[in-house]
This record gives C-alpha cells, sequence and structure tokens, in this order.
C-alpha cells in the first residue's frame, strides 16, 4: 500500500465544545475526511418535521418507523464553499438543518434505537476506507470502537454557553445569556441519560478540556496524540 496509514479519528463530547471546528482542522491538515454525525440526526428530525411525524410535540413513532427506509441522507463536497454539504433524499438542507426548529425537534428522534441503528450503520461504512475524522456523542464508543484516535472533549457549560451566545449574536440572533446556558445544561442531560448510545467516555479516549485553552494549544495536543498513533504503526485488522 502506498503512502502513510490512513486511520479513523473520533471526536466525541458535549454540544458547543467546539468539536467540529477540531476535527474539520484535523482532517484539513491531514488531508481526511470530515463528517459531521450530528448533521445526520438533524436530517431526520427534519424529515420529521416536513413530514408532519410530529403531533403536539410528540413524536409520531410508529409512522417514523414504518418510513425509516424512506430517508436516505448522503453529504457532498460544495466546491463554492468548499464545504461538505449534506442531502436528504438528493436535497441540499444545509440551511434548513442548523436552525432552531430542527435543533428543537432533533432529540426527539436522536434517542429512538432505529434511528440510532439506522445512521451508525451508514457511519460505519463511511469509516470502512479509513481517512475520516468523525464527530458526535458515539463515535468512539459505537460507531468506531476500534478508531486509532479517540478524543472526548469537555468545556465547563460557562464557557460553552459564553462561546454559543457570541456566536448567536454575530449572527444577528437575539437571545439572552441564561437561557442559552439553560439549553447548554439541558442538552448535556438529554446527552448523557438517554439509553440508546449515551454520550460517555471510552476508556481509551483522551479527555481534552478546553476550558482554557486556546484552538490552537487544542489542535495541537490532537495532533500530538495522531502523530503518536501514525508514529508507532497503525493496528491493522
Ligand atoms: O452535534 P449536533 O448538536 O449537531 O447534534 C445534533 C443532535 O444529535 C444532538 O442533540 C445530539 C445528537 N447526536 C447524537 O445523538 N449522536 C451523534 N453521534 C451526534 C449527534
Amino acid at each position: 500500500m502506498d503512502g502513510p496509514p490512513r486511520i479513523n479519528i473520533a471526536v466525541d463530547g458535549f454540544s458547543s465544545c467546539g468539536k467540529s471546528t477540531l476535527a474539520k482542522q484535523l482532517a484539513h491538515q491531514l488531508g481526511y475526511t470530515y463528517i459531521d454525525s450530528g448533521a445526520m440526526y438533524r436530517a431526520v428530525a427534519l424529515f420529521v418535521i416536513e413530514n408532519g411525524l410530529v403531533h403536539e410535540g410528540r413524536l409520531e413513532r410508529e409512522a417514523l418507523l414504518a418510513r425509516l427506509d424512506d430517508i436516505r441522507i448522503h453529504f457532498e463536497h460544495d466546491p463554492d464553499s468548499g464545504r461538505s454539504i449534506t442531502l436528504l433524499n438528493g436535497r441540499n438542507v444545509e440551511r434548513q438543518i442548523r436552525g432552531m426548529e430542527v435543533s428543537r425537534y432533533v432529540t426527539l428522534v436522536s434517542p429512538v434505537p432505529e434511528v440510532r441503528a439506522k445512521l451508525v450503520k451508514l457511519q460505519q461504512h463511511m469509516g470502512e476506507g479509513r481517512g475520516v475524522v468523525m464527530d458526535g456523542r458515539d463515535i468512539g464508543t459505537v460507531v468506531f470502537p476500534d478508531a486509532d484516535v479517540k478524543l472526548y472533549m469537555t468545556a465547563r457549560p460557562e464557557v460553552r454557553a459564553r462561546r454559543r451566545f457570541r456566536e448567536l449574536k454575530a449572527r444577528g440572533v437575539e437571545v439572552d445569556y441564561a437561557s442559552v446556558l439553560e439549553n447548554i445544561e439541558r442538552r448535556d442531560e438529554d446527552d448523557t441519560k438517554r439509553a440508546a448510545d449515551p454520550l460517555i467516555k471510552a476508556p481509551d479516549a483522551i479527555e481534552i478540556d478546553n476550558s482554557d485553552l486556546t484552538e490552537q494549544e487544542q489542535f495541537a495536543l490532537a495532533m500530538e496524540a495522531v502523530e503518536k498513533v501514525l508514529a508507532g504503526g497503525v493496528k491493522r485488522t
């Protein structure tokens, strides 16, 4: 085989922890593919909204299960922005899945074991050729339990809320800090307490608390872990 071995890198952690920033930096540096697994859960939430599968705030679970095979999710590279875009049944839904409505509904679909099983299978398929950096909640534990590098990102809730608050303000969204913090704490609870594939640190994951780190310092720590694995030879199945 030509070139250095390619590995899979799992980046897990709480919401607004800077996972995607780090995962994209790593993918860029290594010439790997970045995959945002959260976008896939968001696409399922959009399908649910668009197909009227939520009634008075409750998911029509059986109806969703009956239509699971109708949900096809792909990623494509957008040459204009240089970014990856999410496609739901062939349609670019990148903008819609980042909106507030999807953010609210995604926690209805992400705990459903059948949804998770479908998406995990798809994610595993995407990682078969290696050279993937995937971020999410269960990547190092469920999707790629044999990932060569696993990073588990944390930061104090107040630090994450401040970052998210600034981000939203910069986008012109009217919010107050207290509700951003409350939303982050609620999502932490949802992520860690759900029965199916909750967010937990894999025993072999490296924890990076970036509360007091710059982006550069965090990237350097992650690259150090990657280079150590690449230098030591990569386990092959
Ligand atoms: O990372 P994000 O905020 O875009 O993720 C959207 C939602 O999907 C979030 O509520 C957690 C959930 N999720 C998940 O359950 N498992 C993953 N691997 C990724 C995201």
